[in-house]
């Protein structure tokens, strides 16, 4: 089965948050007390992040990417993958970490089923990692990395936001980290989400740092699979990882979108920038498999054609990435 909304785009992809809890503090994501605890019962239980998952295959997603927050902070978390990697008809489980906790939990996550990893990490210098992360610790991740690949997994793929005046410096380190490590790196327009204070002076569009890069590298275009998301991924002749750009606010990539969300309290979003969600509860509360699919498919077929969020007044309501997953 296959999923198209309104505008012949294939859906196959689901975003699945399981947590807006997170272990760091990063200054474009949320504010330094961390955000407003919600109650045990406004989490979806792991039941009821089954039942969505399970009733999203059926419809045609046929990739989940686990996000957070940060979903190694979730106990119970490997045994869910566990069961969720056991889907009939899911092809790829996937998950996005900042990396804190990866060197405990590679192993098991790679036994439970997952099979891909993103970690974030933006910068290479620790006390810089510090400061973004109001208190990170890059040696962690680092470490994190070494055992995602020693578990067996492929070299995760690195997130990079890019920041003038506070990481746009280190963007050729990272260009090197494809060749040096092998892993593939994205750097990811900011966005401004939180607002905080001076925003404007962070940003830099993925068109800017393209330029960068290709004024002191050759590139080779990679080319885009059939579950590929908003990267635009790129190649230095010879490296093992390539290196990409998410235009999250140019948005360039809209036209492709594959994806649909469904947050840690069970708000259902077609697009990451628009105020428009559907509440999944009274579907999972009792259960109540049919409403859901409706309701999924709803969410697929008003899904709008691009967000705003580059228009000149474009207001969205402020949210923060952890509570939505990116
Ligand atoms: P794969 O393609 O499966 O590797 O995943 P991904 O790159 O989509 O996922 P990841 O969780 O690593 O997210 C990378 C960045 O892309 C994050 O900053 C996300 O917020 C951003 N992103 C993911 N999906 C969307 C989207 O639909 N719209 C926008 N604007 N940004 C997105
Ligand atoms: N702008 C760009 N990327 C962001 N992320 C979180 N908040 C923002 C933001 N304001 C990224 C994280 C992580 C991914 C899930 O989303 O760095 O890599
Ligand atoms: Fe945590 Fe990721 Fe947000 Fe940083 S960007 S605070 S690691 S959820």
């Amino acid at each position: 089965m296959q999923l198209t909304d309104s505008l012949g785009r294939n859906i196959n992809y689901l975003r699945l948050s399981v947590t807006d809890r997170c272990n760091m503090r990063c200054f474009y994501c949320m504010p330094k007390e961390g955000i407003f605890k919600k109650g045990h019962e406004a989490v979806l239980s792991y039941e009821e992040l089954q039942l969505i998952a399970e009733t999203a295959v059926g419809l045609g997603i046929e990739k989940i990417r686990i996000t957070g927050g940060e979903p190694l902070v979730r106990a119970g978390i490997v045994a869910f993958l566990e069961r969720l990697a056991g889907i009939t008809g899911l092809r790829h489980l996937a998950l996005t970490s900042n990396g804190l906790l990866l060197a405990d939990m590679a192993a098991d996550l790679k036994r439970a089923g997952v099979q891909r990893l993103n970690v974030s990490m933006d910068s290479l210098d620790p006390e810089t990692f510090k400061q973004i992360t109001r208190g990170g610790d890059l040696g962690r991740v680092l470490a994190g990395l070494d055992a995602a690949e020693k578990a067996g997994f492929p070299p995760p793929k690195i997130n990079v936001v890019i920041m003038r005046g506070v990481n746009d410096s280190e963007i050729f380190d990272f260009v090197e980290m494809t060749r040096r490590r092998g892993n593939s790196v994205r750097f990811i327009e900011y966005m401004p989400v939180v607002r905080e204070q001076g925003w404007q002076r962070y940003c830099i569009s993925g068109d800017e740092i393209l330029q960068r890069i290709a004024g002191r590298y050759n590139l080779e275009q990679v080319d885009k699979g059939r579950y590929a998301g908003p990267s635009r991924d790129f190649r230095i002749p010879g490296a093992q990882g390539s290196l990409g750009i998410i235009t999250a606010v140019s948005g360039h990539f809209c036209s492709e979108c594959n994806r649909i969300r469904v947050t840690s309290t069970g708000q259902a979003k077609g697009c990451l920038f628009s105020d428009q969600k559907t509440d999944l509860i009274p579907f999972l509360r009792p259960p109540d498999r049919e409403g859901l699919e409706q309701t999924l498919r709803n969410i697929v077929t008003t899904k709008p054609e691009r967000h705003g969020i580059s228009n000149d007044g474009y207001t969205h309501k402020n949210f923060t990435m952890a509570q939505v997953g990116g």
